[in-house]
């Protein structure tokens, strides 16, 4: 069973991919909770010679994905060791091959094929193709690279001189994605006017280790496209901000937003269920989704990110009002909890989501 067995994580040598901090943060709740079990994670960087696997039980990749797109001289290492580990009958988790089928077009493939709430997306290689397929697609449609992420160069078309424009503008290929505006479902739904899911888009995001499921956060903006940059929390975090709530402004907006958030935190959702499958049908054993709650409590997912960016709790936006510490560590002791079962050779993880 190698129950004590150490834990070998991949990870970008210097200078050969994409740092977040999420390694970090995470390798100081470990120290601080369970030393032991510190003790037994070893790191391994690409780039250098290959790791000894003897006395581990269990590899997990923590590469930047698309990772054979963005990362050859990264995925050819990993491949290698990944190799080495099923040959020696060691568990691996976030199979380096997995970690390529999260670029925009193939995630949306296997989630179609699995049936799986997502939206369809498709590879466009010539600008004179555009349209049609923007048409094909339902007319209204997000065109962007196929393979990077934090919502950079997000072009939207909603009509078709949309479409000639980034035809003559995008760096082709592109990946072109029908476009679903959850607010508009939420009004057409005639759902409470005064509602944060009626009034902004919104976007939401749970970690996924197997089978379980940990909600992160939820953030709402005015853009359809939802990120950490241009989300509500954010605008409402700057100084000039703060001096404004004091003074009552935006204080309700504020307040709403920050008890959703408390509350997703707190929830335990029933489509979990289909966020740990659209994880699984990628491959991938671990990953943190983002996806939208539509008016009848369904879903549909955006993307999966077995690489995801996860800062301390102290530099989570408005961090205090959120209670993004002990957040936070919550979900780093989630996440050690699973890797504690996955290295014990427990195939189904527990749901250990709120065992304390
Ligand atoms: N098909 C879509 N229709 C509407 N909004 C979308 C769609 N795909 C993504 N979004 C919005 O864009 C944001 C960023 O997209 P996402 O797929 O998470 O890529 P990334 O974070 O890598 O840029 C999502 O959080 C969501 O708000
Ligand atoms: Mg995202």
């Amino acid at each position: 069973m190698g129950t004590q067995g150490d834990i070998l994580i991949v990870i970008h040598g210097p200078g050969l991919g994409r740092d977040v901090p999420t390694g970090d943060v995470f390798m100081d709740r470990v120290r601080e909770t369970d030393p032991a079990f510190a003790a037994r994670i070893r790191f391994h960087e690409t780039g250098s010679p290959a790791p000894d696997l003897s006395g581990v039980s269990l590899v997990a990749f923590w590469l930047g994905d698309p990772l054979k797109e963005k990362y050859p001289a990264c995925f050819a290492d990993a491949a290698g060791i990944a190799k080495a580990a099923r040959e020696a009958g060691i568990r691996v988790l976030n199979n380096p091959e997995a970690l390529s089928n999260t670029t925009k077009t193939r995630q949306s493939a296997i989630w179609y094929q699995e049936r799986l709430p997502s939206a369809r997306a498709r590879n466009v290689n010539r600008p004179s193709d555009l349209e049609q397929v923007c048409k094909e697609l339902g007319g209204t449609c997000i065109v962007r690279s196929d393979v990077e992420h934090a919502q950079r160069d997000v072009t939207i078309i909603r009509k078709e001189a949309d479409a000639r424009r980034a035809a003559r503008e995008c760096a082709f290929p592109v990946a072109v994605i029908q476009l679903y505006d959850i607010r508009a479902e939420y009004r057409a739904a005639g759902a409470n006017p005064s509602s944060l899911f009626t009034r902004y888009h919104h976007k939401a995001r749970a970690f996924v280790f197997g089978d379980a499921v940990m909600p992160s956060h939820l953030f709402f903006a005015p853009d359809l496209v939802v990120g950490l940059s241009n989300c509500l929390l954010k605008r409402e975090a700057r100084p000039r901000r703060r001096v404004g709530h004091q003074l009552g402004y935006h204080r309700k907006l504020l307040g709403d937003m920050i008890r959703e958030d408390l509350a997703y935190f707190d929830s335990d959702p029933l489509y979990a269920r289909t966020l740990a499958q659209g994880v699984r049908a990628l491959g991938l054993d671990f990953a943190a989704v983002d996806y939208s709650i539509r008016p009848d409590g369904s879903v549909i997912m955006w993307e999966a990110n077995p690489y995801f960016y996860l800062p301390r709790g102290e530099q989570s936006v408005l961090s205090a009002e959120r209670n993004a510490v002990e957040r936070v560590n919550q979900s780093l002791d989630w996440m050690a909890a699973n890797l504690r079962a996955a290295a014990a050779g427990a195939q189904n993880v527990p749901d250990l989501m709120r065992a304390s």
